[in-house]
């Protein structure tokens, strides 16, 4: 799949709603922690680990994601020292937009730790390669375009120790996947190869669009189930 190149040039109503979620989200998990952490006398820290954050603002300035996390904790005294973030892109101009929006965010001072930006393909050494002090929450954001460089063993690593993960899923394009030769290796790497038979052979027999999405889902969950334990999905 082509990467769209007008994805930034305005927000759709969507992508909006996406970034609101998920930066509020990413707030009220850190701040659940870090007021856990307090309680315990933890010195409070956790980390928001976005592995394709794209360039923080869309063309028409509307803040995106990384932005809104980073605006919340400049704004948010208990995270402002709390939380450390990374984010990485494999496109170097959305990560060099992305730092340019850093610097000039209001009260950036106020953060106690500086982001960490890098521009790889999103792998599970770009996990490593960003050093998280292995002992913190972790909220890991993975918002590729379509599902491309999602694999279960990415899911894994984000799934290890106290962690959490939030990751868009597109059921038509995967579905449409499913049988296409071409996009065999990424199919295999998401579910592996005994769920993908089975999952296209339940396909095949399935016109309603809800029960062939929760299918999907059902395969999904099976194959981290197989390499995870205790992980729940919401
Ligand atoms: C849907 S956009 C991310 C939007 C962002 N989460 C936000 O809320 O503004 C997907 C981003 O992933 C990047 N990307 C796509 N494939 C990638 C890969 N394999 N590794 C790293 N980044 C990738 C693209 O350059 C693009 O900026």
């Amino acid at each position: 799949m082509t990467e769209p190149d007008d994805f930034f040039a305005e927000p759709r109503e969507h992508s909006q709603t996406k970034a609101r979620i998920v930066s509020k989200y990413a707030q009220g998990w850190a701040r659940i922690l870090t007021d856990f952490q307090r309680g315990k006398n933890i010195e409070p820290e956790v980390a928001v680990v976005d592995l394709f954050s794209g360039p923080g603002s869309y063309e028409d300035g509307t803040p995106s994601t990384p932005i809104l996390i980073l605006k919340n904790a400049i704004e948010d005294i208990k995270l402002s020292s709390a939380l450390r973030t990374y984010f990485n892109d494999h496109n170097i101009e959305n990560c060099e937009s992305l730092s340019e929006e850093i610097s000039q965010l209001p009260g950036l001072p106020r953060l106690r730790y500086k982001p960490v930006i890098i521009s790889e393909d999103a792998t599970v050494e770009t996990l490593n390669r960003f050093q998280v002090p292995s002992s913190i929450p972790k909220l890991f954001f993975l918002d590729p375009f379509g599902y491309k460089a999602i694999s279960v063993a990415l899911l894994k690593a984000c799934l290890a120790d106290w962690s959490e993960c939030i990751f868009f899923f597109n059921y038509r394009r995967i579905i449409a996947a499913v049988n296409n030769p071409a996009m065999q290796q990424n199919m295999l790497a998401l579910f592996g190869p005994s769920a993908l038979t089975e999952l296209r052979a339940q396909l095949a027999e399935m016109n309603d669009v809800l029960a062939r999405e929760r299918v999907v889902l059902d395969h999904l969950k099976k194959a981290l189930g197989k390499l995870c334990t205790g992980v729940q999905f919401s």
